[in-house]
């Protein structure tokens, strides 16, 4: 027997139970609340790891996260010879890149500034430019940064790119490694991060980065709250160097009662929803890897976690 075993959401626990049935039925898809033996858990499904659970899965050969990030799983949790596997699917994708889309739009329109003016009740028009007038630089171009890059681009705007190893993509200038870092940043208008949370990347967008941006710039943080240095975005809004952020994520989610963000008038704040997993599209790429693992082939999104990404 081979198990899949399913923690967390027990509506989406059971919808995926149906579509193993129907598209994979020689595994067995369990919800925890009705794990049965737990010798046949071959593969955990997961948001975060419970160190006893993992321990009690002798034949644990994947543990797949629900979400694109796998920053959330205690990767000391998992022993070394067990792989772990990030989630790629469409919902999560075109969800991000439709969000970073109406940020990107909303910084460039200057929404922050009239929504305090509204609620001010002042009336005064800014300078207005085109999106071709204006520089969005994405840090992260994996899945989710060029899906968002490629709904930049048909907006307009002009973009740029970095990652560590750089990347070819036609519309969009692009930019390796910390030796073009200030490069990239020196022209980026817009900042989007959509790098994962590592040892690496943990405070990233930190003051020394925001000082390499143009003056005025806005940021966009759709990654992790624990890639932003607070108090440095808060001085940076105050000086100016920053005009005005988005931030989807934070550092603990939610944030407490009372924290500047929640009212701090160059700041938009969501609760962690620009990337979705959808259920309906997830269920097919958790398949197709459960698939892919079984016939010992590589399988998608599968995480190096020697570099935690
Ligand atoms: P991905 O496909 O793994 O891409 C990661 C990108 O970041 C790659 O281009 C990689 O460069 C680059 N990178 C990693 N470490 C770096 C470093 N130290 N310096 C420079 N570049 C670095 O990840 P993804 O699927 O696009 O997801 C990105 C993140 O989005 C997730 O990890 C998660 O935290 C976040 N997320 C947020 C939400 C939300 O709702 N807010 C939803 C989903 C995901 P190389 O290609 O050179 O390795
Ligand atoms: C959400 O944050 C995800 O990692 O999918």
């Amino acid at each position: 027997m081979i198990a899949v075993l399913h923690t967390g959401d027990a509506e989406r626990g059971l919808l995926w139970q149906a579509q193993f049935a129907e598209h994979l039925p020689e595994v067995q898809f369990r919800c925890s609340g009705d794990a049965g033996a737990l010798k046949d858990v071959r593969y955990l499904v997961a948001w975060t790891l419970d160190a006893g659970l993992i321990a009690s899965l002798p034949s644990l050969e994947v543990v797949f996260s629900i979400g694109a990030g796998v920053d959330q799983l205690d990767m000391s949790m998992v022993p070394p010879g067990v792989r772990v596997v990030r989630m790629i699917e469409s919902g999560i994708t075109t969800t991000m890149a439709e969000y970073v889309a109406m940020a990107a739009l909303a910084l460039h329109r200057d929404l922050p500034f009239y929504l305090a003016q509204q609620r001010a009740g002042l009336w005064s028009p800014q300078p207005v430019l085109l999106c071709s007038e204006r520089s969005i630089g994405v840090m992260g171009l994996g899945e989710l940064g060029q899906a968002s890059l490629e709904k930049l681009r048909a907006l307009g705007f002009r973009t740029l790119g970095w990652s560590r190893s750089g990347a070819n993509i036609e519309g969009t200038r692009c930019f390796a490694g910390q030796g073009e870092l200030g490069a990239f940043l020196g022209q980026s208008q817009i900042l989007v991060n959509l790098l994962p949370l590592t040892d690496d990347t943990r405070g990233f967008l930190c003051r020394d980065l925001f000082d390499r941006l143009p003056q005025g710039a806005g940021l966009i943080n759709v990654a992790r709250g624990g890639h932003l240095i607070e108090a440095d975005l808060l001085d940076a809004l105050a000086s100016g160097q920053l005009r005005h952020a988005v931030l989807d994520v934070a550092d603990p989610e939610p944030l407490p009662e009372g924290h500047p963000f929640h009212s701090h008038p160059a700041i938009m704040l969501t609760p962690h929803v620009a990337g979705v997993t959808r259920r309906e599209t997830a269920v097919h790429a958790l398949i197709a890897n459960v698939r892919r693992a079984m016939a010992g082939e590589p399988m998608h999104g599968e995480v190096d976690r020697s570099r935690g990404y």
